[in-house]
């Protein structure tokens, strides 16, 4: 068994469920940000990362990725649908986001929930090294800190939240929600996307736990908790050094052609999830396109929606809807060969990506909801010739850095439509003051400072800080 100073705990491992005849395996950068943001800190770096491989039955035995150490934990079918499918995604999930979805609570889930942490943490026991730093990820594991706490006092714990940290009225919904923080009080450190999450945690720690809480120390069982705020980044150089390939350029440029060559490509790219904000979005578009604000001629809008949770009810519901919607306005104003709509569904490799980044004046990231929103700042990132408009929901984490964007209300039909129609007519003087501001916020705040900054918080005597954000 190899034993770890660095474990990272996440639903999810990052790898791609194909292994190449010589046993390599690689790691898998499809939709998802917590993989698009450990990703390039991780790589090359000796640490175990404890998650689930996809799939039910027994947990497969892995190749090493990059130097890192892959833990497969296995689940049941019945852990798939009541923890993953169940607690996580239709009680958690729809919860932490406004409950723009109706949460669903269902007792069984909870059983679930717990088992499963139970068995990660059970993982993450076995293959830390003795005072090694655990870094548990995201909503599917609020209760591993404490059980891994109980089973080893000696280890350095961090939660890191992805998601948004809900106001108390609505967190205070959860028939569990006292387990939950005490599960998250487990940790040594627990960081959120923004203040707000932590000035909301430390208001219900107070409420239900009746502990002393600021927004920075709670004080548990003899222990400082400490909680922050820490906005997860991407690797801007490494999007930025990408987006000015030749080859991603020359493909950005075959894009505009195969698009009809139009006066402006509007960009949407989003895993298919009602957080989004794609209905609203499409709703918007064709109401400028009933009204002749927006002409198909010299408007295209390119929505890519990779589908997401797809056993869950409510994105089968979505992902209906989208298609039903798309079908429409393709139907009543597209025309042959053009149409108002080019809907995508694939998942694209990171030069693909970047050159659709590239081709598109206005990127359209309008989420009802979202912890932080990585997709923006990777169009920011990619913008190398400082053009090119950001729209933006002040509903995403990503508007509380990048103030810069076009910033809409998603909810507001009328805003979303005035917005769109503001970054698609800016004047180019005007765009790109706005785009050299957030790319130079962008490469001061990148994952490394993200990383750096979370880290030297949790592990204050520093080699790990110094060993993972290096280079
Ligand atoms: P979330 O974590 O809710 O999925 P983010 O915007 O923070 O949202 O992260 C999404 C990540 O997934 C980004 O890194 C983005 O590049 C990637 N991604 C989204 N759609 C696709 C796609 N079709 N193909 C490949 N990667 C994608
Ligand atoms: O950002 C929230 C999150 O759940 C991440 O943990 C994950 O990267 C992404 O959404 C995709 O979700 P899933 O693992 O359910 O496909």
């Amino acid at each position: 068994m190899r034993h770890s100073s660095l474990v990272v705990v996440a639903n999810r491992l990052p790898i791609d469920d194909s292994i190449a005849p010589d046993g390599a395996c690689e790691w898998r950068r499809t939709p998802g940000g917590l993989v698009s943001a450990l990703h390039p800190l991780l790589r090359h770096t000796p640490a175990t990362w404890v998650g689930w491989a996809g799939g039910t039955g027994p947990a497969p035995t892995l190749p090493d990725v990059d130097g890192v150490h892959m833990r497969a934990v296995p689940l049941t079918a019945e852990d798939l649908r009541d923890h993953y499918e169940g607690f996580a995604n239709s009680t958690l999930w729809p919860l932490y986001h406004d409950a723009v979805e109706q949460p669903e609570h269902h007792r069984r889930w909870w059983e679930a929930y717990q088992r499963v942490n139970r068995r990660f943490a059970e993982a993450a026991a076995e293959v830390a090294e003795p005072g090694a730093v655990v870094w548990v990820q995201d909503y599917h594991l609020h209760l591993l800190p404490g059980l891994l706490r109980a089973m080893r006092p000696d280890l350095r714990i961090g939660f890191f939240l992805h998601v948004p940290f809900p106001p108390p009225e609505l967190f205070m919904q959860l028939p569990r929600r006292a387990e939950l923080l005490r599960g998250m009080l487990g940790a040594d450190l627990i960081g959120f996307q923004r203040v707000q999450a932590a000035h909301n945690f430390a208001q219900l720690v107070a409420k239900v736990l009746s502990l002393p809480a600021t927004d920075r120390r709670i004080g548990v069982d003899g222990r400082v908790v400490r909680i922050g705020a820490f906005p997860v980044s991407i690797d801007t150089a490494e999007m930025a050094a990408l987006a000015a390939r030749p080859d991603v350029a020359a493909r950005a440029q075959r894009l505009r052609q195969d698009l009809g060559r139009p006066e402006r490509v509007i960009l949407s790219v989003d895993r298919m999830d009602y957080t989004k904000g794609i209905e609203q979005r499409l709703k918007a578009y064709s109401e400028l396109l009933a009204s002749g604000h927006v002409k198909v001629r010299d408007t295209v809008l390119v929505q890519v929606a990779v589908p997401s949770r797809e056993r869950v009810g409510q994105y089968q519901i979505l992902r209906e809807r989208v298609e039903r919607e798309v079908g429409r306005i393709n139907g009543e104003f597209g025309r042959v060969g053009e149409p108002a709509i080019h809907y995508l569904t694939q998942p694209f490799d990171r030069a693909e990506l970047a050159a659709l980044y590239r081709v598109a004046d206005v990127m359209a990231v309008t989420p009802l909801r979202d912890g932080m929103n990585l997709v923006a700042k990777e169009y920011v990132a990619a913008r190398v010739d400082d053009t090119g408009a950001l729209l933006l929901s002040e509903f995403a984490g990503t508007a509380a850095e990048l103030s810069q964007a076009y910033l809409v209300n998603p909810h507001d039909l009328e805003g979303l439509k005035e917005g769109l129609l503001a970054a698609l007519h800016a004047a180019p003087a005007d765009v790109s003051r706005r785009m050299r501001a957030m790319r130079a916020h962008l490469h001061e705040h990148d994952i490394r400072a993200w990383a750096r900054s979370y880290l030297s918080a949790l592990d204050e005597t520093g080699p790990l800080v110094r060993r993972l954000v290096s280079g």
